[in-house]
């Protein structure tokens, strides 16, 4: 008999995007006139940049020649890439880094998700909350958190609260924690920490001898001065913080799958008998056991997002998301409605019109404008009360969207 593991029956049966999109699937078949605008998953819509296709199609080609075909490639992802990644996303900031301490894969929430795994099943984990579910659920499977109380929390789980009341910032916890999962700019409040919010931490973590799981994948998404684009911005990081990013949000790469998690040297995990090892040693482990890499022909078309053209090219959709998140903003304030986010991020968190709760307003909008958000909840319980938009869709859809919206009554 195949036993399972029971650790899956604690987490909620569907993920809340599954949820969501099996709703509007029925919706959809029962009313299939309505034209359905999509702003719940953060799923970009502007297609891959030029610069990035010319180098994907010419190392697409290479793989049908002898001379140029590649097999396996490195365990932490070829140098060509990883040599841009530092120079363009480390060197402006100060930040020195080896290739070593970069790797390549094929998601931030792969590697967000699996990450978990080379840490004790008793170690204790703090969430922001609302938080990006995979930090959850993947600690919920492996048997560290679950199950969850009547109360919809995860009892050995610890919440740090981001609501209206405290301006999104979480409280440093008042006990020893042993990972602590960040991701800035937020998924899903779209809020952000300043270098001296983010400094808290890291100082926090230096006193405890806990990591900090620090998710940059929305980093492209930064306007205002003084808000950090990686945590080793701050003084002391190398030695608490892995970071992680990608290449979904910033160029486009949702379908396609590229992505990087630095694990600086100097960061210790300890065993039982408190003897320091490597994270980036066990991370190597794991991957080379578990991971074959990122596919040859994305790796080339990754480190063509930071050719002239192609950096020209981000910044160009960047700005493209952020003026729709403007366009979100100004009108659901003109809408009455208190709002969140949109500043530094594609997202905006929204506060649910008085006597609605989250998959009431969800239902709300699907059902009188045909629009799909992702309600707060999904996102932990202190996502009651909110709903969250995303800035992802194209410029026509999301005035669209927003006139829809202008013209209904609460
Ligand atoms: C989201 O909508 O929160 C994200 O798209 C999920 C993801 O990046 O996996």
């Amino acid at each position: 008999m195949a036993v399972i593991n029971e650790n899956y029956l604690l987490i909620k049966s569907n993920y809340i995007f599954a949820e969501i999109d099996q709703r509007v699937e029925k919706y959809q078949n029962d009313n299939p006139d309505a034209d359905i605008i999509r702003m719940g998953i953060g799923d970009v819509t502007r297609p891959l940049p030029q610069a990035v296709i010319e180098k994907f199609t010419e190392a697409v080609k290479e793989m049908g020649e002898a001379e140029t075909f590649q097999g396996y490639g490195p365990y932490r992802g070829y140098d060509f890439l990883i040599d841009e990644i530092i120079k363009n996303d480390f060197n402006p900031l100060g930040i020195e880094l080896s290739n070593e301490e970069i790797f390549v894969s094929d998601g931030a929430k792969c590697d967000t998700g699996n990450i978990q795994e080379i840490f004790d099943v008793t170690s204790t984990v703090a969430v922001t909350d609302p938080v990006y579910p995979v930090y959850v659920e993947s600690n919920v499977m492996a048997g560290r958190i679950g199950p969850m109380g009547d109360d919809g929390r995860y009892d050995k789980l610890v919440y740090l609260p981001c609501t209206e009341e405290n301006g999104f910032v979480p409280e440093i916890p008042k006990i020893p924690v042993d990972l602590i999962y960040l991701c800035y700019p937020n998924n899903p409040t779209g809020t952000v920490l300043t270098k001296e919010q983010l400094a808290k931490w890291v100082e926090y973590a230096r006193e405890n001898n806990s990591i900090i799981l620090f998710d940059a994948a929305y980093e492209a998404y930064i306007q205002e001065d003084d808000i950090p684009r990686s945590i080793y911005e701050i003084e002391g990081a190398r030695e608490v913080a892995i970071e992680f990013r990608s290449f979904s949000k910033n160029a486009g790469f949702t379908g396609t799958r590229c992505a990087y998690t630095v694990v600086p040297q100097e960061l210790m995990g300890y065993d039982s008998e408190g003897n320091p090892h490597s994270i980036n040693n066990l991370w190597y482990r794991r991957q080379t056991s578990k991971f074959n890499g990122v596919s040859y022909p994305i790796q080339v078309a990754a480190s063509a997002v930071y050719s002239p053209k192609g950096q020209e090219e981000i910044r160009e959709s960047v700005d493209y998301y952020m003026k729709n998140a403007s366009i979100i903003r100004k009108s659901l304030k003109d809408f009455g409605l208190s709002i969140y986010g949109g500043v530094n991020s594609p997202y905006i968190w929204i506060k649910t019109p008085e006597g609605m709760d989250s998959w009431q307003f969800f239902d709300f909008l699907l059902n009188e404008a045909h629009i799909v958000g992702t309600p707060g909840v999904g996102f932990g319980p202190s996502g009651e009360g909110y709903l969250r938009l995303t800035a992802f869709n194209t410029l026509e859809n999301t005035k669209k969207a927003m006139d829809r919206i202008s013209k209904l009554s609460l």
